[in-house]
């Protein structure tokens, strides 16, 4: 019989302790969870809660359960149902009596609330580094690629032409964002939920503050039963993950449609592609057909989080237990595809000829002549119109703008002259100097602002 069923006659239906065990996921706390005990035996011990020698002793004894966990000789027993309890039966099974003092001034409670946090603490520390690395290859690509001109799109339609490096830079820009949500999301995970109890505060004479100095967070809680049954901070992270998800599964998608024969715009690395089991011409884009894929996973583990919540009535209520898997899933899922597009990215070849055929081949510089006769004295509609009319005449002849004699073109309007001619992408590329444009003048400066933005880390 485990010491919390003292006051039960019976053990726990075997489907019983099945369907409420959280061991064979919660174990993933246990480094936070030892830390966490640490931290507040040493405070135990400092406050005279209980004596000096004790709480060495419990340390002592966390720390090589801590080692015996990490060499794989720790059995998990499900009867124990969490990972807190499967350290303290431990402790109390290496240290004796004494390791049942570990738990004065503290409850489960309060003791989930913190292994949480601390995890998630972690977690978007490692996000924000995942999110850097990120940022660092689309640099590193937009200036190695800086004057490679490719066709911008709206409605997947040639649009207008722009350089690469400004599209490039456009992921820069979205996961800048989403490296400011974390930071944000940080700041209220930063915050130290022990001394709460089970829910109304403690009884003994405690230090929270010395608590939260040596586990390294900035504050305390500031309501015990908010602390033990606010799990937002998980939600935040899971929303924030959410985003970044969807940003991935952007750049993620149009890799797949650059590598396809139809656009031709890049060659992934063959490490980062896989064949087809019975087409052996083909390179598969996998990785980031995964990328977009998994964003659907991490999307439900946000809906499953706010549901579980929903509703709940004050405090902690068990069905909190089920914040856990789908958290793990989000980080190791949003870890795992900020790196794959790292390095998918990082090793990904552009075909800048490729890029440009249907720079050259279309009407993209049709916006360009309307503004042309704008910059004549037509009114922008009527320039607009001028020139769709324009381009219908020339694809009905299957002639490009360029092929048009100047006596077609003033048909169409008087106000067209010889120097209609010098339109071309690079006039065009240049004229886009307003601040965030694709002129080749305003994407130096974006890019020598994202260096600047990365150099501070
Ligand atoms: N395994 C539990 C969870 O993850 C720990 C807290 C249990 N508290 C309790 N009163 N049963 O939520």
């Amino acid at each position: 019989m485990t010491h919390i069923r003292s006051r039960f006659q019976k053990e726990a239906d075997k489907l019983v302790t099945k369907y409420t065990e959280s061991i064979s996921f919660d174990w993933r706390l246990y480094r936070q969870d030892i830390a966490g005990s640490i931290a507040h035996a040493r405070m135990l011990g400092k406050q005279g809660i209980i004596a000096a020698e004790e709480a060495e002793v419990i340390v002592k004894g966390l720390t090589a359960i801590r080692e015996e966990i990490e060499q794989g000789k720790l059995q998990f027993q499900p009867e124990l149902e969490d990972i807190h309890m499967n350290i303290e039966a431990r402790l109390m099974a290496l240290v004796g009596e004494v390791g049942g003092k570990l738990h004065t001034a503290r409850s489960r409670n309060d003791q989930v609330a913190l292994d949480m946090r601390l995890y998630a603490k972690n977690a978007i520390s490692d996000t924000l580094s995942g999110l850097r690395g990120l940022q660092q290859t689309l640099i590193q690509q937009a200036e190695a690629n800086i004057s490679v001109v490719m066709p911008g799109y709206t409605h997947l339609q040639l649009a207008q032409p722009v350089l690469l490096a400004h599209h490039l830079l456009a992921y820069f820009e979205m996961l800048q964002r989403d490296f400011e949500r974390f930071q944000d999301c940080l700041k209220r995970t930063d915050v130290m939920p022990l001394g709460s109890g089970a829910l109304a505060g403690v009884t003994y004479n405690i230090d929270r503050e010395f608590v939260a100095r040596e586990l390294g967070f900035s504050r305390v809680s500031c309501n015990s039963m908010d602390a033990v049954s606010d799990r937002d901070f998980v939600i935040e992270f899971a929303a924030a993950a959410g985003i970044t998800m969807m940003h991935l599964s952007r750049l993620a998608e149009e890799i797949v449609l650059w590598s396809s024969a139809e656009f031709g715009f890049i060659e992934l690395d063959d490490a980062y592609a896989t064949g087809s089991s019975i087409m052996p011409q083909k390179k598969n884009p996998d990785v980031a057909e995964l990328a977009r894929g998994k964003t659907g996973r991490v999307y439900g583990h946000l809906v499953a989080i706010l549901t579980t919540m929903k509703a709940l009535p004050l405090t902690y209520d068990r069905d909190m237990q089920e914040d856990k898997e789908g958290f793990f899933d989000t980080v190791d899922t949003l870890l795992d595809t900020l790196e794959v597009c790292a390095g998918t990215i990082r090793t990904l070849e552009f075909k800048p000829e490729s890029m440009r055929q249907p720079v050259d081949r279309g009407y993209i510089l049709a916006t360009d002549i309307a503004d042309y006769l704008v910059k004549k004295g037509a009114a922008f509609r009527t320039a607009h119109s001028i020139v769709g009319k324009l381009v219908s005449y020339a694809s009905e002849k299957k002639m490009s703008l360029k092929q048009l004699s100047m006596e077609e073109y003033q048909r169409f309007s008087p106000l067209f002259g010889e120097d209609v001619f010098s339109i071309t992408v690079a006039s065009s590329l240049a004229a886009r100097d307003v601040p965030g444009g694709t002129a080749p003048r305003r994407v130096a400066e974006a890019l020598a602002k994202a260096k600047r933005i990365m150099e501070a880390g």
